[in-house]
């Protein structure tokens, strides 16, 4: 029986450069033969891109808070049924754009629902299924913002849209997740060259991961 791959997700505040880190860890597993597959959160497949279309659609400003938590989760349900366990059942590695700890973060905390009350739904959606190894890339949301700003001509999103306040709540936020889970989420400075985010990122591949390879 083959075994099971190593699931990775990325986490961090807009504009804190997960994308462009995603790249590089990919390129870093190629090297090493590691088969693996990219996706994100919320997204990867049909039907939760459908859904993040209506999450993000600028249009829905009424959105309730509890509305958009479930939404999250019927998206998360529905990516580890049809792609994230697929590919670890067939030994895959799994890279993930952002998962449960945005939920907890940007839905539980910032939005005010709070972190358990949204810790329950998604462990319905998932089954308790988490990641093994979650790199969290910490900027301060106004060098977030503006790297966005910088990048996108212009074309923001409902939750670009968002005030500074939330995108602060939001860093807070990860720090209160990550403290419940030090083990598995890893912090990384982001706000320095992308080249040293990049070391720090194979360092604890290195470690964590192709040791056991
Ligand atoms: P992205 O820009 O990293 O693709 O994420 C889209 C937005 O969705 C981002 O502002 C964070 C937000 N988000 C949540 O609020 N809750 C979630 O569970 C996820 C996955 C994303």
């Amino acid at each position: 029986m083959k075994r099971e791959g190593f699931f990775i997700t990325l986490e961090g505040g807009d504009g804190s450069g997960k994308t462009t880190v995603l790249g590089r860890v990919a390129a870093y597993l190629q090297n090493h033969s590691m088969p693996y597959l990219i996706t994100r959160e919320p997204g990867g497949i049909e039907i939760a891109e459908k859904i993040r279309s209506i999450i993000l659609d600028p249009a829905h400003t009424v959105m309730d808070a509890r509305t958009e938590a479930l939404l999250y989760a019927a998206a998360r349900s529905q990516h580890l049924a049809e792609v994230v366990e697929p590919a670890l059942q067939e030994g895959l590695t799994v890279l993930c754009d952002r998962f449960v700890d945005s939920s907890l973060v940007y839905q539980g905390y910032a939005r005010g629902l709070g972190i358990e009350k949204v810790r329950e739904i998604n462990q319905f959606a998932t089954g308790g299924r988490m990641p093994d190894l979650t790199f969290y890339l910490d900027i301060d949301p106004e060098v977030g913002l503006s790297r966005i700003a910088a990048n996108r001509n212009g074309d923001m999103d409902r939750l670009d849209l968002e005030s500074l306040d939330f995108h602060q709540k939001v860093r807070a936020g990860y720090q209160l997740v990550n403290d419940t889970d030090p083990q598995r989420i890893v912090v990384i400075d982001a706000g320095r060259p992308v080249h040293m985010v990049e070391q720090d990122i194979v360092r604890v591949l290195k470690d964590r991961i192709l040791k056991d390879f």
